[in-house]
């Protein structure tokens, strides 16, 4: 019987073993992951971006949250699934963020949920999540269901005092009873500044190495796409170029009568 890794065990894991952590959308993807031995998938809103080919991630709704939650949740059996409350759920209200929360948990079977940002009705919901029992994972740094406000995708933090004021955020959110926070594209020393002042793992994405853990979009990391790659992401293949030369080669054999 295979163990589950538990929220707890991802707490305990801060400065003992980085955490690891990769975005899935499908069942193959999460199921690889899986049995690759990542820690945490993320069933990320950044969905909306590389799986639905939009520019942001502001349209993706819980109806889509749920059916990729539970298909990723169906495929792994071993990675803590965490899944994101979307835009349309996260800025309307507390109560909308617990209901959202409660269906992802209900109906996607994650373990717990991620939300963006920190503040009045984010905060607020947050400590009512934990308190009833709901795992959290928070979310600073360039949040990107905010960059209309931030003027675009960009590197947060680059000045003292947006620099406190990230620290602050991750406080307040460690207070409100996050398990872990992810820290999304700040300087590398924020990144261990932060690190250092909550007792939570953090999970950098262009947070600098020295965070307790690192995520990637899958996408990303495999190299799905040619057109863009984030500055601070590291490709581990070239998955583009291996499937077009697949699909080049199909595409040959068919019209020449090579297959079958
Ligand atoms: O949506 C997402 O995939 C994320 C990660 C990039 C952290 O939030």
């Amino acid at each position: 019987m295979i163990k589950r890794i538990t929220v707890p065990d991802i707490v305990k894991m801060k400065g003992i073993t980085p955490v690891s952590v990769v975005t899935a959308y499908d069942f193959t993807q999460a199921r690889i992951a899986d049995e690759c031995g990542i820690d945490i998938i993320l069933v990320g809103d950044s969905l909306g971006m590389v799986f639905q080919g939009n520019p942001d991630t502001l349209s993706v709704n819980m109806v889509q949250m749920i059916y990729h939650t539970s298909i990723v949740s169906k495929a792994a059996q071993k990675a803590l699934i965490v899944s994101d409350i979307p835009f349309s759920s996260s800025k309307v209200s507390k109560e909308k963020i617990c209901e959202n929360a409660v269906a992802l948990m209900e109906q996607g079977k994650c373990a717990a949920v991620k939300i963006e940002g920190a503040g009045g009705i984010v905060t607020e919901a947050i400590s009512q999540l934990t308190s009833l029992g709901i795992p959290v994972m928070g979310h600073v740094g360039l949040t990107p269901q905010s960059f209309h406000a931030f003027g675009g995708f960009r590197k947060q933090g680059t000045t003292a005092q947006t620099a406190d004021l990230i620290v602050s955020q991750a406080r307040e959110l460690e207070r409100a009873g996050v398990f872990s926070i992810v820290i999304e594209s700040v300087p590398d020393d924020l990144g261990d500044r932060i690190t250092k002042s909550v007792a939570v793992p953090t999970i950098g994405i262009g947070a600098g190495p020295r965070c307790d853990g690192q995520v990637l979009v899958i996408n990303d990391l495999l190299g799905m796409d040619e057109r863009f790659t984030p500055s601070f992401v590291r490709k581990y293949a070239d998955l583009s170029s291996v499937i077009r030369k697949a699909l080049t080669d199909y595409n040959s054999d068919v019209k020449n009568h090579q297959f079958p």
